[in-house]
């Protein structure tokens, strides 16, 4: 069940739309914006993207957070059946987040394996399909250290085995973050050195690596970098790294967008699609903040704002689900 799941989730031309900001967070996107940073706002906000017309053409899934799973839309749908009813499989933050790893300074440790099956149950009964859990790895001195990343595709490992025990598809996400000086080539080590772990662990803790679908990073400059490598560049970096690290009977890769700008995600996404047309696995997107934030800017909390928001987030949906078959045209932004 785990591996038809997956391979839908990574359908040719789809992708995954990544809505399951935690409270603190989605609070904070809300407060940048002078928006009421309440439940009721939540909702409507996750109702605006959950109910966008057509959503269903250009994503696979929508992974939901923990208060949205059990929130309805205003006629007293479920979300996770409004998800249903629009073609796309709804999916599930399962982590409890990032925190300090002890005896690491400035690393972290993702949580959230305590208790897990039975979340697990509830969330299947509550209609989830997939679920999500995030580790988050820093780049600078000697970091990321071998005890962070070793814990850090444990954890992944343990939760992914789980997730297929309960005939829930785990997304994989190792993220190696942006922020830094480092340049291309030290992040390209980075990843790869993490997802050769994380392979390792997986395989350790006998998961079907035909039925996941791995999140990760781009392989990217720093945000604080001088470097300036072009699509085609990164998407070589990219699409390289993960070659020498992610079995081929990974059905599927959606990347996250990281911080990138909406416009960096796409043509990169693009570009890898272009150069390596017959990559073993689907290359795709699970993007958050690079599919809402024209969206979340539009709407601004005025109920009168939705249809202008949801038209903006259904046009980076169409553009990247154009990259994710190689087809994108700058002129599909231009003319936006
Ligand atoms: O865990 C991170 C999200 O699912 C993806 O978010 O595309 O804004 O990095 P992002």
């Amino acid at each position: 069940m785990h591996r038809e799941t997956a391979r839908t989730m990574v359908a040719p031309g789809k992708g995954i739309l990544a809505m399951d900001e935690s409270n603190g967070t989605c609070n904070r996107r809300f407060a940048a914006l002078g928006i009421d940073q309440t439940e009721e706002q939540r909702r409507r906000y996750r109702q605006l993207l959950v109910t966008t017309p057509g959503l269903g053409e250009h994503v696979a899934g929508a992974i939901l957070y923990d208060e949205t799973i059990r929130q309805t839309t205003d006629d007293g749908t479920p979300m996770p059946r409004a998800l249903e009813d629009a073609g796309v499989l709804p999916g599930i933050k399962v982590d409890t987040g990032a925190k300090e790893l002890a005896g690491h300074p400035g690393e972290q440790v993702t949580e959230g394996l305590d208790g897990l099956r039975e979340r697990l149950d509830e969330y299947r009964t509550l209609g989830a399909r997939f679920a999500k859990w995030r580790a988050v790895i820093s780049i600078g001195d000697d970091r990321p250290s071998r005890g962070c990343v070793e814990a850090n595709a444990h954890a992944l490992a343990r939760y992914a085995a789980l997730c297929q025990e309960a005939g829930i598809t785990p997304i994989v996400e190792p993220e190696v973050l942006m922020e830094g000086d480092h340049g291309l080539r030290t992040c390209a080590a980075v990843t790869r050195r993490v997802l050769d772990r994380v392979f390792a662990e997986l395989r350790a803790q006998r998961v079907d690596l035909a039925g996941i679908v791995l999140k990760p990073n781009m392989v990217l400059p720093g945000c604080d970098s001088d470097e300036r490598p072009s699509p085609a560049e990164i998407a070589r970096a990219t699409v390289e790294t993960l070659g020498e690290v992610v079995p081929p009977n990974v059905p599927g890769i959606a990347f996250l967008s990281g911080g990138q700008s909406d416009l960096d995600a796409t043509v990169r996404l693009d570009a890898m699609n272009r150069i390596f047309p017959n990559a073993p696995w689907a290359l795709t997107f699970s993007f958050g903040r690079a599919l809402q934030r024209t969206a979340l800017q539009a709407w601004g909390g005025d109920p009168t704002k939705v249809e202008d928001a949801q038209r903006r987030l259904r046009h980076r949906l169409r553009v990247n689900a154009a990259a994710a078959r190689g087809a994108y045209d700058p002129r599909m932004d231009e003319a936006a």
